[in-house]
């Protein structure tokens, strides 16, 4: 909402952004979730990673990707020769929805600005995308992950195209183990484009 893009807009430093979503009480979500889920990694990061929305271990502990979803996601960016100090890590949503339900579009429209703000702050190289969640709200098209995954697209930041790569979820990799064929092409996409523009 419009008191969510001023207080997000007024923020120009990372931790005041997080100060001013910690106060922010806009998104119900935030009644029922432990903690605010700002981010992991390295801020100084070229490579930005965007989840959906923090799950129970995430709330319990205040980061992202730390419970078993994260424990493969940060198998597969070793894989690529990356760890959580290469890379920036944050989600569309900061808070938990309740049981770990899907987030609404209401719940996504409150939180989106201090997202859109904290990519902003962030200025990254590259950005991926893990999700339908998270590729569908940043790149505000209808399509499903297995449509949109495999190709790199463009989100704008401060009008400026950044590269997006749409990536399956880890959480879904988990229950569907042979879509790794997928996720291994799409990492393999990110180090290729990691090394032709230099950015590592
Ligand atoms: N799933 C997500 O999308 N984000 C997290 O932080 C954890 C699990």
């Amino acid at each position: 909402g419009i008191q969510a893009r001023a207080r997000a807009g007024d923020a120009q430093t990372l931790e005041a952004l997080e100060a001013a979503l910690r106060s922010f009480d806009g998104c119900p979500l935030k009644a029922t979730a432990m903690n605010t889920v700002f981010a992991d990694g390295n801020p100084q990061a070229r490579v930005m990673l965007i989840g959906e929305a923090p799950g129970e271990d995430e709330d319990r502990q205040g980061k992202p990707f730390v419970g078993v979803s994260g424990k493969l996601l940060d198998r597969m960016l070793a894989q690529i020769g990356l760890d959580r100090s290469a890379v920036y890590i944050s989600n569309i949503l900061p808070w938990r929805p309740p049981g770990n339900r899907s987030p609404t579009q209401a719940e996504i429209a409150a939180c989106l600005p201090f997202l859109e703000r904290h990519v902003e702050l962030v200025r990254p190289k590259l950005l991926v995308a893990l999700g339908g969640v998270s590729a569908k709200t940043l790149l505000n098209r209808a399509e499903g992950i297995t449509r949109l995954r495999g190709q790199w697209r463009t989100y704008e930041v401060a009008g400026t195209p950044v590269p997006l790569m749409p990536m399956l979820h880890p959480a879904y990799l988990l229950r569907n183990p042979i879509a790794k064929r997928e996720a291994w092409r799409d990492m393999l996409a990110l180090q290729q484009k990691i090394a032709e523009e230099g950015i590592k």
